[in-house]
């Protein structure tokens, strides 16, 4: 994806902008993961989104950005992200749903993503998705005034490679908030201490994307976005907005889940 060159440092008020969308991201993301359940399509989910995001007063960021299709990016199983909603995938007892929601409102862009498990899962599937979780608040740790992007990027690596899970090396985090996609990049591997420094008023989205096997990723002929994993292995794929804060202080999560 084409990012804007400069990073961004947002003044408060466009931080107050930030956080307004994304709160409706949030809320649209939480609506979204409480109606996953068997037999329901993601065509119907995306549907859904659709209709919440109406109720909300924001509207898909995703829709029509390089051509996408689709309201959300739903991604199940081997589908690590940019999943096209679709009605022949039906989602059944054990499946992992990662569900992507970006909004715009009021001039705003809200980013944030989670992976659920329909029925809740086994302990292996269970624990890919805490240890995701777990990589993507390592990420959020380190994401403080003073640090380098490759801290945030070691801290996420660190975790997966503690549980040996592929981490999916041609997608990144980003910068976010006025537009979708912003400056820096942000690797979920890589050495500490490199990278641009982090400043306060800096908008970053953080999202660690793991495999269970290989990290070797494929895109879909078919649909032309789908990523799937190369070997059939299930993906994990967990999203959230932060803003730096001064003094090194933690940073705060403008789509608190
Ligand atoms: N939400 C995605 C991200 O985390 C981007 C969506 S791609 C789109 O960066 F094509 F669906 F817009
Ligand atoms: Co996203
Ligand atoms: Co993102």
């Amino acid at each position: 994806m084409k990012k804007t060159d400069e990073i961004r440092i947002k003044s408060p008020a466009q931080l107050n902008g930030c956080r307004a969308a994304g709160e409706k991201a949030a809320e649209v993301l939480r609506l979204m993961c409480d109606a996953v359940r068997p037999g329901i399509s993601t065509k119907q989910l995306d549907d859904f989104a659709l209709r919440a995001m109406q109720a909300l007063g924001c509207k898909s960021a995703d829709f029509g950005y390089y051509g996408y299709p689709a309201q959300t990016c739903i991604s199940v199983n081997d589908a690590v992200i940019h999943g096209v909603p679709s009605p022949s995938v039906v989602l059944k007892d054990g499946d992992m749903v990662s569900i992507d929601i970006t909004v715009a409102y009021e001039g705003f862009v809200g980013d944030n993503a989670r992976t659920v498990i329909v029925g809740g899962g086994t302990p292996q599937t269970r624990s890919f998705v805490e240890h995701t979780e777990e990589a993507l608040l390592a990420g959020i740790d380190a994401a403080r005034a003073g640090n380098r992007v490759g801290d945030i990027s070691h801290a996420v690596e660190t975790v997966a490679i503690r549980n040996k899970f592929g981490i999916v090396h041609e997608y990144v985090g980003h910068g976010c908030g006025v537009d979708m996609h912003e400056a820096p990049e942000i690797p979920n591997y890589g050495p500490a201490g490199r990278g641009v420094i982090l400043r306060p008023g800096m908008v970053l989205c953080i999202e660690p994307m793991f495999t269970l096997g290989s990290r070797k990723i494929r895109v879909s002929k078919s649909d032309k976005w789908t990523v799937f994993t190369q070997d059939g292995s299930l993906a994990c794929h967990s999203e959230m907005m932060i803003a730096v804060t001064p003094n090194g202080a933690p940073a705060e999560i403008l789509t608190p889940r």
